[in-house]
């Protein structure tokens, strides 16, 4: 087996390769002068090396616009090449928020860009996709997938970073992690009420919960993108005279700021947030580059990719 990294930032694929005990490969990537896209594949993935054997490739598709067609293009050529199977891990799978029609006439992108993937790869591996009204890739994704969880690796740092801890989740699409979580962490867990009023604008309903003001407060969600959700949360909590929460995100997606001066990008919004004292810190999972990034997964992935080649049936 042999891994391809694709993504500029190759510690993950490293660190992994490494507890796999396998060679881990970058193609040279440039572009032409007209903006189109140029790769070569190092000596060791050429023809005939690579016939008959699995390849994996590490690709991060978060912001997956400018990533998706070198992708596609190292699937065809390692089709060409004859590989067995190719088999995609993307620490952060997008393009899974847009699963409904909000109004008429929206592109449900979730489901095309499920059919994309399916159609060049021969399995996937990722970390707590946004599985929201959709319960498993299956409804999507034509492939066999593994889906790595977090919340074990998240309930460990906790239990050795935290004491007295309560987890609350923002709204309900966090559910699903805030109770696991608590339930691995073995602390109590609440979860609030969102409602977005647009990309950049959320109301969070809060109860009375004087109860948990001896607790430290933990907000528990899987993405961080302009991180309205959790500053908006921990502004309810400090009017509740809750303690200044510590955040933890699985995928530190962090939207960039927009023309607008009041919208910063989410990295700075945060950390302004923990120097107004409103946030104790901010930690993520190391899904997606970041110097937030505390919380490794690194050997959940080496074992998916374990069990994924191992099973008979895939
Ligand atoms: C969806 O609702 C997710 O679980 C997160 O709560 C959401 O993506 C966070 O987005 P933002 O940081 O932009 O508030």
């Amino acid at each position: 087996m042999k891994i391809i990294c694709l993504d500029q930032d190759a510690r993950l694929a490293h660190v992994v390769a490494g507890l796999l005990g396998c060679e881990c490969f970058h193609p040279e990537q440039r572009y032409f002068p007209d903006g189109e896209h140029y790769l070569r594949f190092p000596d060791g993935v050429e023809n005939q090396q690579l016939e008959n054997e699995d390849v994996i490739i590490f690709a991060n598709l978060h912001q997956p616009d400018e990533k998706i067609l070198p992708l596609i293009f190292t699937a065809g050529y390692l089709r060409e090449i004859g590989v067995k199977r190719i088999v995609l891990i993307t620490p952060y799978l997008s393009y899974m928020r847009q699963d409904v029609q909000f109004h008429s006439g929206e592109c449900v992108t979730s489901r095309y860009f499920a059919k994309l993937l399916s159609n060049h790869f021969d399995g996937l591996i990722t970390i707590d996709p946004h599985l929201h009204r959709y319960h498993s890739l299956d409804e999507i994704y034509s492939i066999p997938s593994i889906v790595i969880h977090a919340p074990q690796a998240i309930a460990k740092w906790i239990k050795h970073t935290v004491d007295n801890p309560i987890i609350i989740g923002p709204d309900d699409e966090s559910r699903q992690w805030a109770e696991e979580v608590a339930k691995l962490a073995n602390c109590p867990v609440t979860v609030l009420q969102k409602t977005r009023l647009g990309d950049r604008d959320v109301r969070i309903q809060m109860e009375h919960n004087e109860k948990y003001s001896s607790y430290q407060p933990i907000l528990v969600d899987d993405i961080i993108s302009t991180g309205k959700t959790v500053i908006e949360t921990a502004r309810l909590m400090a009017a509740e005279g809750l303690k200044a929460p510590i955040v933890i995100g699985v995928h530190a997606v962090l939207a960039q700021g927009t023309e607008n001066k009041l919208d910063r990008d989410a990295a700075s919004e945060l950390d302004q947030a923990v120097e107004q004292s409103l946030l104790a810190r901010w930690v993520t999972c190391n899904t997606i580059p970041h110097l937030s990034n505390e919380i490794d997964l690194s050997s959940e992935i080496a074992t998916a990719i374990h069990q994924f080649l191992n099973k008979e049936d895939i």
